[in-house]
């Protein structure tokens, strides 16, 4: 099968859109927390997370175009700054699916698709207790990508929470004993297998193949 642009433009909406969401391969499953001023929480699954520093520790994900859709997590964040990244459990992935579906902003996520929120003293935004990994990031920038009609949202590292067997002493984070689902298109949820891991790649250490 091989499509050219021109085929993807003639494709209906949906299938363009799982198309083009499944392509770039499994992406990482996470619930983003965030809390309104009137104290409303909300959680939103979102794929697009990806680390883009770790000195300072900065994290992104891309937010989807706002125009007429309300948008509640950001709204949320451009009120108080602050907002969880937690790793979807796979024993949680279809109330994770679920709270994508545009609830009223004063519906909380947690409550409707049973989740429970959970804090850490002196941050606001709730992070998610089933989740065995999370973060609480401050924001720091938003970039708008006019050609998507995006935002890139990048939060600063604030609190990282992971159970103490999760992380050897390099630092090396073994997902699937974490129990980290991970996403396919919009709609795909996947389990993690590790596989191998290697050390870093020096060209006078590669291997003849
Ligand atoms: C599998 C999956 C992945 C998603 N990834 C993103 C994403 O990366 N960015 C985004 O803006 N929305 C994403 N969404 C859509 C949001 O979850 C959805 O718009 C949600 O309702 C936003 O909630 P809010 O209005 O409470 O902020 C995704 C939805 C699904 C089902």
């Amino acid at each position: 099968m091989n499509f050219t642009k021109q085929d993807i433009l003639d494709c209906d909406r949906i299938k363009r859109l799982n198309i083009i969401n499944s392509i770039s391969g499994i992406k990482p499953g996470n619930l983003i927390g965030s809390i309104s001023d009137k104290g409303t929480t909300n959680l939103a699954i979102i794929s697009s997370v990806v680390h883009l520093s770790s000195n300072p520790p900065l994290i992104g994900f891309i937010m989807r175009p706002r125009g007429e859709v309300k948008r509640d997590t950001y709204n949320n964040i451009r009120e108080n700054h602050l907002f969880t990244i937690n790793h979807i459990p796979t024993s949680h992935i279809e109330q994770a699916h679920y709270t994508s579906a545009k609830f009223d902003t004063e519906i909380s996520e947690f409550d409707r698709c049973g989740f429970t929120p959970e804090y850490i003293e002196g941050f606001k935004a709730p992070f998610v207790k089933e989740s065995k990994i999370k973060m609480g990031l401050k924001l720091v920038e938003e970039i708008p990508i006019p050609s998507s009609k995006t935002t890139m949202i990048i939060g600063e590292i604030q609190q990282l929470v992971l159970p103490d067997n999760a992380m050897n002493e390099t630092g090396y984070i073994n997902l699937e004993q974490a129990g980290t689902a991970g996403i396919a298109g919009l709609n795909s949820y996947y389990k993690l297998q590790f596989l191998d891991s290697f050390p870093y790649a020096r060209v006078e250490d590669v291997p003849t193949f």
